[in-house]
């Protein structure tokens, strides 16, 4: 696989993000470029650990560089303030410095956390994301999103932290859960969706390459992603306007993960429902052209993900569920809508009655209708 590399610009910092098989063998010359480096603490979970952490320690301390390790159970339940404050002791026990520098090397979780761990220790320190799994590959580790979660709900505490670097090695996607990987794959679908038409035909064409991981096929669709979010971030960091376009999908997903405690669906598989319903949603109100939700569940069900909610749902429990989301405008509930594919708008102006017939429609099918 031809590696890539391409450049995501905020208004405070640039960084590189490479992608390629074999790529994290650039991590030892990417730390090493840091001036005055102290310290490394490689970040990761029980799982990746297991299949990838020794060869990464190995690397990195072959390269002579200070590396320690710092393993968190997999699992979103490690995105918390217990494992946060282990990880701050753990760094500053070991003599953390404003020299040193975090590794992210896991899925989504491992991100978010490490890179809040590196956001907060001493009021920030370098990090660099190496992301492992596909959802992680294509979204997490790539705008500088950091944070952990709450009893209270998701994301809830956290902090924008550009990192040093994104290294995106295609290897580690080989050990990565089937399941996982079709989650990925909702939020590279969201992605054509929201900007970009012509890749979106590609995923179409290209489905039965991509699932069974042919690694050009690949490479090119994570590049066409990582781009769209690129350009998406460097337009709008602090998610003040078009950076929204990314929750496409996500009003609904939200609600779902809230409602089901985050148990039943895995975040893209929730994400595949969302986006679904939000071409229903749009074609109801007239903005999304008919055919555009078909087009979205026939795509989604070939990459074996979810079209509809699993059931159980009540639509008085999501709306409150939705209402709580931090994604949402002065008006009310915040949703994402295609003008068509590969253009998206955000409005908070979906009248309340047609978002409860249409929720009670797409519900009616699968799963409960309000009590
Ligand atoms: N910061 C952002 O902008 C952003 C964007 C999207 C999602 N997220 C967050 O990302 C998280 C979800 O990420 P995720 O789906 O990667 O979840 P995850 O980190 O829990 O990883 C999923 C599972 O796959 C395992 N895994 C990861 N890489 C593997 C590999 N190469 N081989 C074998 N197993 C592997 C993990 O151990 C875990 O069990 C959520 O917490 C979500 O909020 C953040
Ligand atoms: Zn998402």
């Amino acid at each position: 696989v031809r590696p890539r590399r391409l450049e995501v610009k905020t208004e405070a910092t640039r960084y590189p993000v490479l992608i390629g098989a074999g790529v994290s063998a650039e991590l030892p010359r990417l730390l090493a470029e840091k001036m005055g480096l102290t310290g490394v603490f490689l970040v990761t979970d029980t799982n990746v650990d297991s299949l990838h952490g020794d060869r990464v320690m190995a690397m990195l301390r072959s390269a002579g560089l200070p590396a320690r390790k710092l393993v968190v159970p997999a699992g979103e339940r490690s995105k918390s303030a217990e494992q946060l404050l282990r990880l701050w002791r753990a760094m500053v026990e070991d003599g953390c410095d404003r020299g040193a520098c975090v590794v992210a090397l896991g899925g989504g979780v491992v991100g978010d956390l490490a890179g809040f761990a590196a956001a907060s220790v001493l009021r920030g320190i370098d990090s660099i994301q190496v992301p492992t799994s596909l959802l992680a590959m294509v979204d997490a580790s790539v705008g500088g999103k950091t944070g952990i979660d709450l009893p209270e709900g998701k994301n809830l505490v956290g902090a924008f932290h550009q990192p040093r670097a994104v290294v995106m090695d295609l290897d580690f996607l080989a050990t990565l859960p089937e399941r996982e990987l079709r989650s990925g794959w909702a939020e590279v679908i969201k992605a054509a969706a929201i900007r970009d038409e012509g890749l979106f035909r590609r995923i179409e064409a290209e489905r039965v390459d991509l699932l069974a991981r042919a690694p050009e096929r690949l490479a090119e669709a994570i590049e066409a992603s990582v781009r769209i979010k690129a350009a998406v971030v460097g337009a709008d960091e602090k998610e003040s306007g078009l950076r929204r376009i990314l929750n496409f999908g996500h009003t609904l997903a939200h609600g779902l993960e809230a409602v089901s405690g985050y148990v039943d669906l895995l975040h893209g598989e929730a994400v595949a429902v969302g986006m679904v319903f939000a071409g229903e949603l749009g074609e109801r109100l007239g903005v999304t052209p008919a055919g555009v939700a078909d087009r979205l569940r026939a795509l989604t069900e070939s990459f074996g993900l979810p079209s509809k909610s699993p059931g159980g749902a009540s639509i008085g429990d999501l709306l409150r569920a939705m209402g709580r989301d931090k994604k949402r405008g002065p008006g009310g509930i915040h949703w994402v809508i295609l003008e068509r594919i590969g253009s998206a708008v955000v409005t908070d102006e979906v009248p309340e009655p047609v978002l409860v017939s249409e929720l009670e429609r797409f519900l009616g099918e699968t799963g409960r209708a309000s009590p």
